[in-house]
């Protein structure tokens, strides 16, 4: 039912310059004002009991309190506690989306799904945004996963004749780092003669970022997937976890090693701008993780690492280590984004927060109130689809998404933001 979705009408008053808005964290939250259409709109989280989804329905109350939130999940105990939480405008429901039937009651009275109730990797079917098609309900993901993100991108056109917006891919990484790489593209085009070349994304995370359970499934399912990259305009395939670069993510994460991952960003990108070189790395904190997980996808058969039943075991066996060490790893997040362009001109976006299991929220928040705005438009998008967020939205949409980031700057040249940054001599840095 996406009776209350209308057209963009109304941004922050308080705008923010992309070019130059570091320390937005010192800048309070920017409260959406929805169009009237909208307010009190029903939002269902599921996967709203988990740490992403728990973490967009905080998020979603703070920007904007008149939102009605339902919370979906399978575990009426954890439901409870969560809806304890949010308080008033918040109810749970019992769901199971592995059960075609329970989906469809719960998205009948929804204006919009989020559907953060992962792992998404090694699934081969998309029910929820089927259930949201056929009960007319717009729709957004967090998907992380190559596969997932094209099949549902295979339902644009149904999406489209049932009027039906939906976002693939609209959390942090990918989701945030996808409008980053929009916003740079935009950029350098309108600001210079050269074309855009290489991108490259580089992700850190320190411990699971305070990620629940899912998230370690995740890692472990993607280190089973060969890596897509391009290099040149050519579709290549690499080991997961290799090609280790030290990459300087700036003030409060300084240069960390990241490694290759299979990110459906690198395919998405690729496709929407045509640039011919484009690559994804990761990496996490403390190092021996980082190790661990290279002696994992160099030791383990690929077909052991993308069985989720197996991998789920492996989850059981690792997860009160990977907790432990979470205890004094932290949780800080950083995404760096390079655009580098024919004229040699190289700009770059970074975002870090202190704890990912908050940015993570707001950034999906962020999404679903892009959609609720009307910034959508019927059929299934990328992030950086300007039909999926247009152009004059995302300077909002990076500014509710960057609440509380210790560190955001965008479209800055790499020796700007660098804790070491290389000088060729004579004060010229590169
Ligand atoms: N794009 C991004 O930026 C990004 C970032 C981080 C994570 N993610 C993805 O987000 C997903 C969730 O991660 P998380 O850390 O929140 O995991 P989590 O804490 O383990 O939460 C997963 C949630 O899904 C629910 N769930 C699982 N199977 C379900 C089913 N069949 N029906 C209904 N609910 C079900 C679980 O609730 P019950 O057990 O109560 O049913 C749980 O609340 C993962 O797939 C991860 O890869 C994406």
């Amino acid at each position: 039912m996406a009776r209350a979705l209308v057209h963009l009408t109304s941004y922050c008053d308080r705008g923010f310059r992309l070019t130059a808005c570091a320390g937005a964290s010192e800048e309070k939250p920017c409260p959406a004002v929805l169009p009237e259409k909208a307010r009190g709109a029903r939002v269902l989280v599921l996967g709203g009991t988990g740490r992403v989804g728990g973490s967009t329905a905080t998020a979603l109350s703070k920007l904007c309190p008149d939102l009605r939130l339902v919370i979906g999940g399978r575990n009426r105990d954890k439901g409870a506690a969560m809806v304890a939480t949010l308080g008033r405008n918040s109810q749970f429901m019992q769901v199971n989306i592995e059960d075609a039937s329970s989906l469809e009651s719960a998205l009948k009275d929804a204006d919009l799904v989020v559907h953060a109730a992962g792992p998404f990797q090694q699934t081969n079917s998309c029910p929820v945004l089927e259930a949201a098609i056929a009960t007319k309900t717009a729709y957004i993901d967090v998907c992380d996963d190559t596969n997932y993100a094209f099949r549902a991108k295979s339902f644009s056109n149904k999406a489209k004749s049932a009027n039906i917006p939906a976002i693939t891919t609209a959390g942090i990484y990918p989701g945030v780092s996808n409008v980053m790489a929009a916003e740079l593209v935009r950029a350098a085009k309108s600001e210079s003669k050269g074309e855009p070349e290489r991108l490259r994304f580089y992700y850190y995370t320190a411990g699971t970022g305070g990620a629940g359970p899912t998230i370690l499934a995740t890692s472990f399912l993607l280190l089973g997937e060969e890596v897509v990259a391009y290099n040149k305009g050519e579709k290549i395939k690499l080991k997961p976890f290799s090609g280790g670069l030290n990459i300087d993510f700036g003030k409060g994460v300084g240069k960390r090693d990241v490694y290759l991952l299979n990110l459906p960003e690198v395919s998405t990108v690729h496709e929407v701008f045509g640039i011919p070189t484009v690559s994804a790395r990761f990496g996490t904190a403390p190092v021996f993780w980082n190790w661990g997980m290279e002696a994992m996808a160099r030791l383990l058969p690929p077909e052991y690492l993308r069985d989720r039943s197996k991998v789920q075991r492996l989850v059981q066996l690792f997860d009160p280590l990977v907790r432990a060490v979470d205890g004094f790893a932290g949780e800080r997040v950083s995404m760096r984004v390079d655009l580098e362009c024919s004229d040699g001109r190289n700009t770059i976006g970074i975002f870090t927060h202190k704890r990912l299991s908050v940015s993570v929220g707001f950034a999906t928040a962020s999404f679903v109130l892009a959609v609720l705005e009307g910034s959508t438009q019927p059929g299934v998008w990328f992030p950086e689809e300007p039909e999926g967020i247009a152009v004059e939205a995302r300077e909002i949409l990076l500014k509710r998404a960057s609440e509380g980031t210790s560190s955001f700057v965008m479209n800055k040249p790499p020796w700007m933001v660098e804790t070491e940054p290389k000088e060729l001599g004579l004060g010229i840095y590169v």
